[in-house]
Protein backbone atom coordinates (compact mmCIF):
# COMPACT_ATOMS: atom_id res chain seq x y z
CA UNK A 1 0.00 0.00 0.00
CA UNK A 2 2.89 2.25 0.61
CA UNK A 3 4.36 1.52 -2.52
CA UNK A 4 0.89 1.98 -4.42
CA UNK A 5 0.61 5.39 -2.59
CA UNK A 6 4.15 6.43 -3.15
CA UNK A 7 3.22 5.92 -6.97
CA UNK A 8 -0.22 7.79 -7.14
CA UNK A 9 1.39 10.58 -5.21
CA UNK A 10 4.22 10.81 -8.35
CA UNK A 11 1.31 10.47 -10.66
CA UNK A 12 0.22 13.98 -9.48
CA UNK A 13 -2.79 11.87 -7.57
CA UNK A 14 -4.75 13.04 -4.83
CA UNK A 15 -5.72 10.51 -2.14
CA UNK A 16 -8.69 10.59 -0.60
CA UNK A 17 -8.56 7.97 2.83
CA UNK A 18 -11.63 6.13 4.60
CA UNK A 19 -10.50 4.40 7.78
CA UNK A 20 -12.82 2.08 8.62
CA UNK A 21 -13.10 -1.26 11.11
CA UNK A 22 -15.27 -3.36 8.37
CA UNK A 23 -18.89 -4.60 8.74
CA UNK A 24 -19.66 -1.67 6.19
CA UNK A 25 -22.92 -0.10 6.40
CA UNK A 26 -24.30 3.47 4.49
CA UNK A 27 -22.60 5.85 7.51
CA UNK A 28 -19.20 4.45 5.95
CA UNK A 29 -20.31 4.44 1.96
CA UNK A 30 -21.41 8.07 2.45
CA UNK A 31 -17.57 8.56 4.07
CA UNK A 32 -16.45 7.31 0.85
CA UNK A 33 -18.78 9.30 -1.55
CA UNK A 34 -17.23 12.87 0.30
CA UNK A 35 -13.36 11.13 -0.03
CA UNK A 36 -14.25 10.89 -3.97
CA UNK A 37 -15.58 13.85 -3.92
CA UNK A 38 -12.12 15.66 -2.31
CA UNK A 39 -9.79 13.60 -4.21
CA UNK A 40 -8.56 11.74 -7.73
CA UNK A 41 -8.15 8.38 -5.91
CA UNK A 42 -10.19 6.86 -2.79
CA UNK A 43 -8.83 4.16 -0.31
CA UNK A 44 -10.58 2.50 2.19
CA UNK A 45 -8.84 0.53 4.98
CA UNK A 46 -10.48 -2.13 6.92
CA UNK A 47 -8.55 -3.44 10.28
CA UNK A 48 -10.44 -4.40 13.21
CA UNK A 49 -8.04 -2.80 15.27
CA UNK A 50 -7.01 -4.66 18.42
CA UNK A 51 -5.17 -1.80 20.75
CA UNK A 52 -8.35 -0.27 20.58
CA UNK A 53 -10.95 -3.19 22.63
CA UNK A 54 -10.60 -3.06 26.07
CA UNK A 55 -9.67 -6.62 27.50
CA UNK A 56 -13.49 -7.02 28.30
CA UNK A 57 -14.91 -5.67 24.97
CA UNK A 58 -15.78 -6.95 22.25
CA UNK A 59 -12.74 -7.05 19.73
CA UNK A 60 -12.83 -11.26 19.01
CA UNK A 61 -16.98 -11.15 18.52
CA UNK A 62 -16.44 -7.60 16.51
CA UNK A 63 -18.50 -7.79 13.17
CA UNK A 64 -16.45 -8.94 10.46
CA UNK A 65 -17.63 -9.65 6.70
CA UNK A 66 -14.98 -9.15 4.09
CA UNK A 67 -16.41 -10.50 0.72
CA UNK A 68 -19.52 -8.49 1.36
CA UNK A 69 -17.06 -5.15 2.57
CA UNK A 70 -15.10 -6.03 -0.64
CA UNK A 71 -18.29 -5.99 -2.69
CA UNK A 72 -20.22 -2.69 -1.12
CA UNK A 73 -16.50 -0.82 -1.11
CA UNK A 74 -15.93 -1.95 -5.25
CA UNK A 75 -19.83 -0.54 -6.10
CA UNK A 76 -19.95 2.53 -4.17
CA UNK A 77 -16.38 3.71 -6.24
CA UNK A 78 -13.38 2.73 -3.51
CA UNK A 79 -10.16 2.46 -5.82
CA UNK A 80 -8.20 0.73 -3.08
CA UNK A 81 -9.27 -1.29 -0.38
CA UNK A 82 -6.63 -2.25 2.39
CA UNK A 83 -6.99 -4.71 4.89
CA UNK A 84 -3.69 -4.93 6.25
CA UNK A 85 -2.99 -7.85 9.13
CA UNK A 86 -2.43 -7.10 12.39
CA UNK A 87 1.49 -8.24 12.41
CA UNK A 88 1.94 -5.63 9.95
CA UNK A 89 0.84 -3.07 11.49
CA UNK A 90 2.10 -4.22 14.67
CA UNK A 91 5.75 -5.24 14.13
CA UNK A 92 6.96 -7.49 16.64
CA UNK A 93 8.02 -6.00 19.56
CA UNK A 94 6.37 -2.61 18.58
CA UNK A 95 6.72 0.09 21.73
CA UNK A 96 5.68 3.19 20.15
CA UNK A 97 2.09 4.68 21.07
CA UNK A 98 0.55 7.96 20.37
CA UNK A 99 -1.47 10.11 23.10
CA UNK A 100 -3.34 12.78 22.97
CA UNK A 101 -4.03 14.10 26.69
CA UNK A 102 -6.56 16.57 27.23
CA UNK A 103 -9.29 15.96 25.02
CA UNK A 104 -9.32 12.23 26.05
CA UNK A 105 -9.38 12.73 29.65
CA UNK A 106 -13.52 12.52 30.09
CA UNK A 107 -16.21 11.56 27.84
CA UNK A 108 -15.49 7.78 27.08
CA UNK A 109 -11.75 8.30 28.05
CA UNK A 110 -12.47 6.96 31.55
CA UNK A 111 -14.88 4.43 31.29
CA UNK A 112 -12.10 2.82 27.89
CA UNK A 113 -8.53 3.12 29.61
CA UNK A 114 -6.21 3.07 26.49
CA UNK A 115 -8.79 3.32 23.62
CA UNK A 116 -8.07 6.85 22.54
CA UNK A 117 -4.15 5.78 22.54
CA UNK A 118 -5.10 2.77 20.23
CA UNK A 119 -7.29 5.03 17.97
CA UNK A 120 -3.91 7.41 17.71
CA UNK A 121 -1.92 4.64 17.08
CA UNK A 122 -3.44 3.50 14.77
CA UNK A 123 -4.54 6.08 12.67
CA UNK A 124 -1.03 7.57 12.61
CA UNK A 125 0.30 4.34 11.18
CA UNK A 126 -2.58 4.46 8.38
CA UNK A 127 -2.02 7.51 7.98
CA UNK A 128 2.14 7.04 7.15
CA UNK A 129 1.50 4.40 4.97
CA UNK A 130 -1.79 5.78 2.76
CA UNK A 131 -0.10 9.31 2.87
CA UNK A 132 -3.09 10.42 1.75
CA UNK A 133 -4.33 14.15 1.70
CA UNK A 134 -7.07 14.07 2.47
CA UNK A 135 -9.04 11.60 5.50
CA UNK A 136 -12.73 11.34 6.25
CA UNK A 137 -14.24 10.40 9.47
CA UNK A 138 -17.62 10.37 10.91
CA UNK A 139 -19.38 12.90 13.42
CA UNK A 140 -20.70 9.36 15.06
CA UNK A 141 -17.61 9.17 17.34
CA UNK A 142 -17.15 12.81 17.86
CA UNK A 143 -14.34 12.44 20.33
CA UNK A 144 -12.61 10.64 18.28
CA UNK A 145 -12.62 13.08 16.16
CA UNK A 146 -11.63 15.87 18.05
CA UNK A 147 -8.64 13.20 19.03
CA UNK A 148 -7.71 12.83 15.49
CA UNK A 149 -7.98 16.53 14.07
CA UNK A 150 -5.65 17.55 17.38
CA UNK A 151 -3.11 14.35 16.61
CA UNK A 152 -2.95 15.89 13.35
CA UNK A 153 -2.09 19.07 14.59
CA UNK A 154 0.21 18.54 16.95
CA UNK A 155 2.22 15.95 14.89
CA UNK A 156 2.17 18.43 11.53
CA UNK A 157 0.85 16.08 9.31
CA UNK A 158 -0.07 16.96 6.24
CA UNK A 159 -3.47 15.86 6.25
CA UNK A 160 -6.92 17.89 5.93
CA UNK A 161 -9.36 16.02 8.11
CA UNK A 162 -13.63 16.13 7.39
CA UNK A 163 -15.68 15.26 9.45
CA UNK A 164 -19.12 13.63 7.81
CA UNK A 165 -22.72 13.87 10.00
CA UNK A 166 -24.15 10.72 11.14
CA UNK A 167 -26.47 8.72 9.18
CA UNK A 168 -29.38 7.64 10.68
CA UNK A 169 -31.97 4.50 10.14
CA UNK A 170 -35.44 5.86 9.00
CA UNK A 171 -36.28 5.47 13.70
CA UNK A 172 -33.29 7.90 14.12
CA UNK A 173 -30.70 4.98 15.70
CA UNK A 174 -27.24 6.17 14.61
CA UNK A 175 -25.52 4.09 12.02
CA UNK A 176 -23.28 1.43 13.32
CA UNK A 177 -21.96 -1.97 12.83
CA UNK A 178 -22.40 -2.92 16.23
CA UNK A 179 -26.74 -2.79 16.01
CA UNK A 180 -26.48 -6.36 14.28
CA UNK A 181 -26.27 -6.77 18.31
CA UNK A 182 -29.72 -5.71 19.21
CA UNK A 183 -32.94 -7.42 18.67
CA UNK A 184 -36.02 -5.48 18.33
CA UNK A 185 -36.54 -5.11 22.27
CA UNK A 186 -33.67 -3.25 22.93
CA UNK A 187 -33.56 -1.32 19.46
CA UNK A 188 -36.41 0.72 20.85
CA UNK A 189 -34.70 1.12 24.07
CA UNK A 190 -31.49 2.50 22.51
CA UNK A 191 -33.76 4.81 20.44
CA UNK A 192 -33.95 6.36 23.51
CA UNK A 193 -30.50 7.43 22.92
CA UNK A 194 -31.52 9.40 19.77
CA UNK A 195 -34.33 10.76 21.11
CA UNK A 196 -32.94 12.43 24.09
CA UNK A 197 -30.48 14.52 21.42
CA UNK A 198 -33.60 15.54 19.10
CA UNK A 199 -35.67 16.78 21.75
CA UNK A 200 -32.44 18.64 23.55
CA UNK A 201 -31.64 20.41 20.11
CA UNK A 202 -35.62 21.22 20.00
CA UNK A 203 -35.47 22.72 23.28
CA UNK A 204 -32.27 24.78 22.18
CA UNK A 205 -34.35 25.90 19.21
CA UNK A 206 -36.41 27.22 21.12
CA UNK A 207 -33.85 29.13 23.05
CA UNK A 208 -33.17 27.48 26.25
CA UNK A 209 -29.89 27.63 26.93
CA UNK A 210 -29.32 26.30 30.53
CA UNK A 211 -27.01 23.05 30.07
CA UNK A 212 -28.64 21.81 33.50
CA UNK A 213 -32.25 22.36 32.50
CA UNK A 214 -31.45 20.53 28.83
CA UNK A 215 -29.62 17.52 30.78
CA UNK A 216 -32.63 17.04 32.82
CA UNK A 217 -35.12 16.51 29.44
CA UNK A 218 -32.31 14.54 27.99
CA UNK A 219 -32.06 12.11 31.21
CA UNK A 220 -35.92 11.84 31.75
CA UNK A 221 -35.51 10.36 28.16
CA UNK A 222 -33.54 8.12 28.64
CA UNK A 223 -35.14 6.80 31.73
CA UNK A 224 -38.14 6.01 29.69
CA UNK A 225 -35.71 2.68 28.42
CA UNK A 226 -35.81 0.51 31.46
CA UNK A 227 -32.55 -1.83 30.39
CA UNK A 228 -30.96 1.31 28.91
CA UNK A 229 -28.04 2.51 31.38
CA UNK A 230 -26.58 5.25 30.81
CA UNK A 231 -22.52 5.57 31.27
CA UNK A 232 -22.23 9.32 30.58
CA UNK A 233 -24.34 12.38 29.60
CA UNK A 234 -23.01 15.42 28.63
CA UNK A 235 -23.19 18.94 27.17
CA UNK A 236 -19.26 20.18 25.84
CA UNK A 237 -17.58 22.67 24.09
CA UNK A 238 -17.75 21.64 20.36
CA UNK A 239 -13.89 22.16 20.36
CA UNK A 240 -12.26 21.29 23.68
CA UNK A 241 -15.02 18.82 24.75
CA UNK A 242 -15.12 20.67 28.47
CA UNK A 243 -18.32 20.78 29.99
CA UNK A 244 -20.28 24.04 29.46
CA UNK A 245 -23.25 25.60 31.96
CA UNK A 246 -24.73 27.65 29.10
CA UNK A 247 -24.79 26.96 25.40
CA UNK A 248 -23.10 30.07 24.30
CA UNK A 249 -20.57 28.76 21.59
CA UNK A 250 -21.02 26.14 19.44
CA UNK A 251 -21.47 22.57 21.79
CA UNK A 252 -22.11 18.88 21.59
CA UNK A 253 -24.67 16.75 23.32
CA UNK A 254 -22.84 13.28 24.25
CA UNK A 255 -24.15 10.36 25.30
CA UNK A 256 -22.80 6.60 26.21
CA UNK A 257 -25.35 3.92 27.25
CA UNK A 258 -25.55 0.38 27.80
CA UNK A 259 -28.23 -2.20 27.28
CA UNK A 260 -27.48 -5.68 28.51
CA UNK A 261 -23.50 -5.45 28.47
CA UNK A 262 -24.00 -3.75 24.71
CA UNK A 263 -22.39 -0.24 24.55
CA UNK A 264 -23.78 2.56 22.53
CA UNK A 265 -22.91 5.91 21.39
CA UNK A 266 -24.40 8.70 19.81
CA UNK A 267 -24.36 12.92 19.80
CA UNK A 268 -25.59 15.64 18.82
CA UNK A 269 -24.67 19.53 17.40
CA UNK A 270 -25.96 22.17 19.56
CA UNK A 271 -25.06 25.17 17.53
O1 LIG B 1 -13.86 4.61 13.73
C1 LIG B 1 -13.27 3.55 13.44
O2 LIG B 1 -13.79 2.74 12.68
C2 LIG B 1 -11.92 3.26 14.05
O3 LIG B 1 -11.83 3.76 15.34
C3 LIG B 1 -10.74 3.76 13.19
C4 LIG B 1 -10.76 5.26 13.04
C5 LIG B 1 -10.80 3.11 11.81
C6 LIG B 1 -9.41 3.38 13.84
O4 LIG B 1 -9.30 2.01 14.04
Amino acid sequence: MQKLSQSLLQQGKRIGFVPTMGFLHEGHLSLVDVAKKHSDVAVMSIFVNPTQFGPNEDYERYPRDAARDQKLAQQRGVDYLWMPEVEQMYPAGEQTKVVVTELTRGLCGPFRPGHFMGVATVVAKLFHVVQAQVAVFGEKDFQQLQVIRRMVKDLLMPIEIIGVPTLRDPDGLAMSSRNVYLNEEERKEVLGISQAIQAVQALLKNGETQVEKLLAVAKSILEKSPHLKIEYLEIVDKENLEQIEKIDRPARILIAAYIHQKRFIDNGALE
